[in-house]
């Protein structure tokens, strides 16, 4: 019988077979190249996340847009020093075009990171996804806008060359609301509704202004603190008029099989008062603002007397075919009654769910939406590298 010892020239063998292979093993790690594009509240954690990431699968930063007016590149594609791109030389951006042509020319697997809120960008994703190049993004714009983008950007990925697209933070940031509501989906259950609260801005004002005890907290009082918070956009009436969260319920709507047409498309409700909307400067709508406080007073002390309370919320209802963005009464036992600081949350009545699948955390800040866009890429790497 032949017994293998480690010191028989068999075993010598077999190591160096192994470290043979162990070293085309090095070589063929798996990788991908990566192209970011803003660096920004988001961007700049994304990217801090990034260079401590932990991966078998390894990133190559080949493009790093750092702002609106520069990138950091190299035509042979050199990794971006993702330790001191603040200082790095930067050269002028390259244009949507020559960004394709650089990434489709590296001839490795790639991904384009945007952690910008521009459009032109959003426009332009069907050029990389037909181009094979796959999609993680916060940025609400490409997935909200008309239907047309929608679909030009999802014909293209289910294309056999098409780059994959993963937008988990353009709702509710970091929290796992797209990726389990396209499980569900992909699976065969069917949403009856959905409701929830999408705006961090607008969570706080209304968890603060409408409580489940009585008090006489006033509305333009809230919005003025959640502005010197930093938690408004820097005209409060950008948050006032429901547009983002009719973003964010067209993007849910739209994966459950609701073809809606655009974020104006269905009826949302704005905090903001008629006389208010053309007022030139926010500094003047935060003046008069107060003028208006009994309007909204009113609607909150008839809640409060059925024991309920004020939430703004997105909705979409299969069975009556309604999307909408309204302010909603909830009764004091209610998880949306219960909110709290800046969170937002999510109820899927499906199927399978008669009682609601119930999603809640942090839905804004910078560490939680870059996770978001890191966690994406990671599972866009794992299925293309
Ligand atoms: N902040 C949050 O909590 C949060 C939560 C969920 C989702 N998001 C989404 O995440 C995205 C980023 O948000 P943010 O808060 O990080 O915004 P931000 O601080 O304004 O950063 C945007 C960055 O994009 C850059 N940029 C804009 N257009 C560009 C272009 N054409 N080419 C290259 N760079 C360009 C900007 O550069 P310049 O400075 O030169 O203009 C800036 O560095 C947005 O889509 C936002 O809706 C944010």
């Amino acid at each position: 019988m032949y017994q293998s010892s480690i010191y028989s020239p068999g075993f010598a063998a077999f190591l160096s077979h192994r470290q043979n292979h162990l070293h085309t093993f090095h070589h063929m790690s798996k990788s991908v190249n990566v192209a970011i594009i803003g660096a920004g509240v988001v961007g700049s954690a994304f990217l801090n996340q990034l260079k401590n990431l932990k991966s078998a699968i390894k990133f190559n930063v080949v493009y790093l847009a750092r702002s609106s007016k520069e990138a950091i590149f190299s035509n042979d594609y050199q990794p971006v020093d993702l330790a001191n791109y603040k200082t790095a030389n930067a050269k002028p951006l390259l244009s949507v075009d020559d960004l394709v042509k650089f990434l489709k020319e590296s001839k490795k697997p790639s991904i384009l990171i945007d952690n910008t809120s521009n459009s032109s960008i959003a426009e332009a994703y069907p050029r990389f996804v037909e181009a094979g190049i796959s999609i993680a993004t916060p940025n609400k714009k490409a997935f909200s806008s008309e239907l047309s983008l929608w679909n030009a950007i999802f014909k293209a990925s289910e294309a056999p060359s098409g780059g994959l697209v993963y937008h988990e933070s353009t709702v509710g940031a970091g929290l796992p609301i797209i990726g389990p509501l396209r499980d569900l989906v992909a699976t065969g259950d069917k949403v009856e509704t959905i409701e929830g609260i999408f705006s961090g801005t607008l969570s706080y004002i209304f968890n603060e202004f409408s409580t489940t005890e009585a008090s006489d907290v006033k509305f333009s009082d809230v919005v003025k603190v959640a502005k010197d918070l930093g938690y408004t956009e820097p005209d409060p009436r950008d948050d006032l008029n429901g547009l983002d969260v009719a973003r964010k319920v067209t993007i849910l709507a739209r994966i459950s099989g609701f073809n809606v047409e655009s974020p104006t498309s269905f009826p949302v409700e704005s905090l903001i008062p008629k006389q208010l909307e053309s007022v030139e400067s926010s500094d003047e709508f935060m003046q008069t603002l107060p003028e208006f406080d009994g309007v909204i007073q009113k609607v909150k002390d008839a809640a409060l007397a059925e024991n309920k309370v004020l939430r703004f919320v997105g909705k979409v209802d299969f069975k009556n075919n309604k999307v909408s963005v309204e302010i909603g009464k909830y009764g004091f036992d209610h998880p949306f009654a219960s909110l709290k600081g800046s969170d937002n949350v999510v109820a899927f009545k499906t199927e399978r769910y008669p009682n609601p699948l119930i999603i809640q955390g942090a839905g804004a800040g910078a560490e939680v939406t870059a996770h978001g866009v890191l966690a994406d890429a990671l599972k866009i790497a794992e299925r293309i590298a």
